[in-house]
């Protein structure tokens, strides 16, 4: 074995799959809403998601989260099934609303996993940062008193990821989660999503519609087409990390935005 092909040997030896998906396709009755998929998702990396509404994304992240099972194919999250992966608290779920209890504070929301956790007898994976801590790296220091009725609407999110991370899930799954906010509370968040994917190296599937979120967030834009939900293509976003919001105004980020939308337009 020659010196390149036992360097690309170890490579792959040490490469660590977060997700395989594997010629996995999902039916609600007769409707397919997802037909052959397959990726693999290397762990720590970013990947965002595209697509019509309609074609699948939300479905795919419920695939790999144990929310709907594979018709056919299978998904292996860190070479576990779904569910034993479920049970690790190996992934954890953003949505679009933040979904808090209203009667719990900032940080007894936080808390929450930890406690059913308890309460249920299962050992958790203990994360390095306490509940505080965490509030502190979504910068709502201070705010953990707080009812969520209290807090805008990107503190509410910031206060689901917060929750989402306490576990130390190794997959964080996000479905449009700043979907519902204005541009500058967005721009603020990505940025702070980035810190924190680069702080936890965690892996992250983010679902967005749009175009300009998924480039200047994803290192990888997977596209996803419609009717059935299929992959359409996966595009590697060569930008320099850490992003900066500058970084939008650069023409390498208007011809990944010119790219994206015609592949989008022709899904
Ligand atoms: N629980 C369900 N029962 C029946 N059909 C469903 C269910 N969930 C999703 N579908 C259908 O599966 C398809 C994919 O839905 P999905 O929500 O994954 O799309 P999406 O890409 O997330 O759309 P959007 O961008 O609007 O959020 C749609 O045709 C939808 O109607
Ligand atoms: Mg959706």
């Amino acid at each position: 074995m020659n010196a390149v092909d036992k360097s690309l040997t170890q490579e792959q030896e040490s490469r660590i799959i977060a997700a395989s998906i594997s010629e996995a396709s999902v039916k609600f009755g007769t409707l397919t809403a997802l037909r052959d998929i397959s990726l693999e998702i290397d762990s720590g990396d970013f990947y965002t998601i595209l697509g019509p509404s309609g074609c699948g994304k939300s479905t795919l992240l419920r695939l790999v989260s144990d929310l709907v099972p594979p018709a056919s194919g299978s998904v292996k999250i860190f070479g576990k099934s779904t569910e034993a992966a479920r049970l690790a608290r190996e992934f954890a779920f953003v949505f679009q609303d933040s979904t808090l209890l209203p009667w719990r504070n900032a940080l007894k929301n936080v808390e929450l996993p930890l406690e059913i956790g308890r309460k249920r007898n299962i050992k958790l994976p203990t994360g390095d940062r306490t509940p505080h801590e965490l509030l502190e790296l979504v910068g709502l220091k201070g705010r953990e008193d707080a009812l969520p009725h209290e807090l805008s609407g990107g503190m509410r999110q910031r206060v689901a990821i917060a929750r989402a991370l306490v576990c130390q899930p190794k997959l964080l799954l996000m479905d449009e989660p700043f979907g519902a906010l204005d541009e500058m509370t967005r721009d603020h968040l990505n940025l702070q999503l980035l810190d924190i994917w680069k702080e936890t190296g965690t892996t992250i599937l983010f679902v967005t519609h749009s175009i300009p979120e998924a480039i200047f967030l994803g290192q990888k834009v997977l596209m996803l087409k419609a009717n059935p939900g299929r992959v359409k293509d996966v595009i590697n976003i060569d930008l320099p990390m850490p992003r900066k919001i500058a970084l939008r105004e650069d023409p390498s980020f208007n011809n990944y935005c010119s790219q994206l939308r015609k592949l989008l337009e022709d899904c």
